[in-house]
């Protein structure tokens, strides 16, 4: 391992030893799993998305691995935002690693409630609104309606005066690039993350002629090889278009340090890995972060910083 090559990255005042967290979503349900996290390689944790009451989420199976990523429907089963306040709060700046608090309400009025606990609380780190889960029925990603995201920011920062993360389904036209970053531009968040699954998918099983998950008829949100193109034009996209004290974090298919490096590139400050995190646990924090400093040894980088956006257009 080539130790003059720093993978340290920051959001706003926060540092991170390293730039590679979980996806919030992905073994991080509980404070046994978020442990784990923190006593990895990762650069600290992301808590599983907090409704205010503990919910046990969607009907099993709820998930299915496939050859290029998996489809999901969790739900949104968690433990509630006591639990995970709780937690953030004693184990945040602790051996240098942030916790990162996710908060997911199912309306407007739950999100601005859970944030009004966060504000009331002393927990001093990041908290990221989630506005695109695709898994509850009969409810849309507010990250898609924006308008309706102005008004939860415009609410927001009215008493809310941490800092404040958001993370954004993946967008699909230029005008959606536009459109969400005039309003985020209007806001002073402290970072995006970029992206949640493609919502909505469906997997098809041939030999038994059925969709592979049971919630909302099999629709599910993707993840893995299926979204780094993705998850790759958002971040670049964004980062074209948002206020340069807006951070990103990247997320979309991440499962080698050859994946982190394309993340940075298109301009991420910090990636989160989701699909690869569920299927190889805590070890793949120590392989990627192995496998980005041998690529940048290669390539003469010693920072982030050094290649960050600044991938090549032809
Ligand atoms: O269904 C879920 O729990 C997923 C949440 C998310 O994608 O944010």
């Amino acid at each position: 391992m080539q130790t003059n090559i720093s993978l340290a990255s920051h959001i706003g005042d926060y540092q991170f030893d390293n730039l590679l967290l979980n996806a919030a979503g992905v073994r991080c349900a509980s404070t046994e799993e978020l442990d784990k996290i923190l006593d990895s390689d990762a650069g600290g944790c992301v808590t599983k998305s907090a409704t205010p009451e503990p919910r046990k989420g969607n009907e099993s199976p709820r998930m299915k691995a496939t050859s290029m990523g998996c489809i999901n429907s969790m739900g949104l089963p968690n433990h509630g935002l006591d639990y995970y306040l709780k937690f953030a709060t004693e184990k945040q700046g602790n051996h240098g690693k942030q916790v990162i608090l996710s908060v997911a309400g199912l309306s407007i009025d739950q999100n601005i409630e859970m944030l009004k606990k966060v504000q009331a609380s002393s927990f001093s780190g990041l908290t990221e609104l989630n506005l695109s889960c695709p898994n509850i029925a009969g409810k849309s990603q507010l990250g898609y309606d924006f308008e309706a995201v102005r008004d939860v920011l415009a609410a927001t920062f009215k008493f809310f005066k941490k800092p404040l993360g958001l993370k954004l389904p993946p967008y699909f036209d230029f005008n959606q690039f536009d459109g969400i970053a005039d309003v985020l531009n209007d806001f002073p968040i402290t970072y995006i993350n970029s992206i949640n699954s493609i919502g909505n998918g469906l997997v098809v099983d041939p030999e038994t002629e059925s969709v592979v998950i049971k919630p909302k008829g099999g629709f599910g949100g993707l993840g893995g090889d299926y979204v780094k193109p993705t998850a790759l034009a958002n971040v670049r996209a964004l980062r074209l278009r948002l206020k340069p004290e807006i951070s990103i974090i990247g997320t979309g298919g991440i499962k080698s340090g050859k994946d982190v490096f394309e993340h940075v590139l298109c301009g991420a400050d910090l990636v989160q890995i989701g699909t690869a995190f569920g299927f190889d646990g805590t070890p793949i924090f120590e392989r990627i972060s192995k496998e980005l400093t041998e690529l940048m040894a290669q390539k003469g980088y010693q920072t982030l910083a050094d290649f960050r956006g600044k991938l090549k257009t032809i």
